[in-house]
């Protein structure tokens, strides 16, 4: 039987949560698939920091680059461990050093969900450049608690870094509806946008089947509000990608259905799925977090595993419990409960 070898990091508040109903909800796709997933779970947290000072083990990295996928709950618990000091330290290192340039968050409604938007027939995909720009981590500051005190956050975008994530926006485009949007702010950041745009023309010419439209980050802000249908793929730097895709899970209902995969597109190191959502510590202990989001990052786990039809499964029993309202009210249904309806549509 083919066996894919997955590692668990729940992480921190309901990461713990929504990972064990999306353990459950793949265990039984996996039967009905005809394949096996095999799970080993890893601690590492914002309470593994409290215990041993650091996020993972120096060799954390290692460790994970031998399984076949990454499936994380959420990372953070900022009343312990500030949120620099464990996403540096866990998350980000994840995608950058297994080369996750790829971060892929659909933004559709689900059946029965109800969006703040008059419009419910959007379908799109966002392409969020993963590994650089402005969370490259390059900086510094100097003259510390004076009056002088200087902050420097460098972007750093690089020919590799920006072709492979356009070329990547221009595949999904082709797949999908063939067009592409790619976002810029080129009127005012005059080195790495402009360039930005130039690798789009380049790369557009390998693409000619794909119609391909600059928009700036804030006018494409504005456009998935007032006219979401007129969009399709969008492709778009690391910050900006950032703060559309939370535009699109709250026009999706929220955070409960915004899924993600960071996907690392040469199979060269391991690709991790997520929920977009963070810990919660809010619901943290009340077993009320929404597991969609997870189980549709498994979805695309499976999808990129090549369990194609294990993982539309999954998305027809996700879409025909939301259908019948479970799981479409925040706080109304238990994770258990919407865990259990998934798995029973399934089987
Ligand atoms: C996300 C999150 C993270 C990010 C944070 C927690 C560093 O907001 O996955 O969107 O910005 O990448
Ligand atoms: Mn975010």
């Amino acid at each position: 039987m083919k066996t894919y070898s997955i590692a668990l990091i729940p992480g921190d508040g309901i990461g713990k949560d929504v990972i064990e109903a999306n353990w459950q909800v793949l265990q039984t796709a996996a039967k009905r698939g005809g394949f096996a997933l095999e799970g080993t779970s890893f601690p590492w947290s914002c309470a593994y920091y409290l215990e041993t000072g650091a996020m993972m083990p120096t060799d954390g990295i290692e460790i994970l680059r031998k399984f076949d996928a990454i499936l994380l709950g959420a990372v953070g618990w900022p009343a312990e461990v500030p949120d620099s000091t464990s996403l540096h330290g866990l998350l980000l290192p994840i995608r950058k050093r297994f080369v996750q340039y790829a971060n892929i968050r659909p933004h559709r409604l689900l059946p029965g969900v109800q969006g703040p938007l008059r419009s419910d027939g959007f379908d799109i995909l966002c392409i969020r450049e993963n590994t650089e720009g402005e969370y490259s981590g390059a900086g510094g500051r100097v003259h510390s608690g004076t009056a002088d005190e200087v902050a420097i956050e460098t972007a750093i975008f690089t020919r590799t870094g920006v072709e492979r994530i356009l070329r990547f926006g221009f595949e999904q485009a082709r797949a999908r509806r063939k067009k592409l949007a790619s976002v810029t702010k080129s009127n005012a950041q005059k080195h790495s946008m402009v360039f930005w745009d130039e690798v789009t023309r380049e790369v557009a010419k390998d693409y000619p089947d794909v119609e391909v439209a600059p928009y700036h980050i804030d006018a494409i802000a504005a456009r998935m509000v007032l006219s979401p249908e007129s969009l399709d793929v969008i492709v778009a730097s690391n910050l900006f990608g950032d703060i559309l895709t939370d535009i699109g899970a709250a026009m999706q209902g929220g955070l409960g259905y915004a899924a993600s995969a960071n996907i690392n597109p040469d199979r060269s190191a391991p690709s991790m799925f997520e929920p977009v959502h963070g810990s919660a510590p809010d619901i943290a202990h009340l077993g009320i977090a929404n597991p969609i989001a997870a189980i549709w990052s498994g979805v695309m786990m499976l999808e990129h595993l090549g369990e194609g039809h294990a993982a539309s499964e999954v998305m027809s029993a996700i879409e025909s419990v939301t259908a019948r309202g479970i799981g479409t009210v925040a706080g109304k249904d238990s994770t258990e409960s919407i865990m259990r309806a998934v798995i029973a549509a399934l089987n």
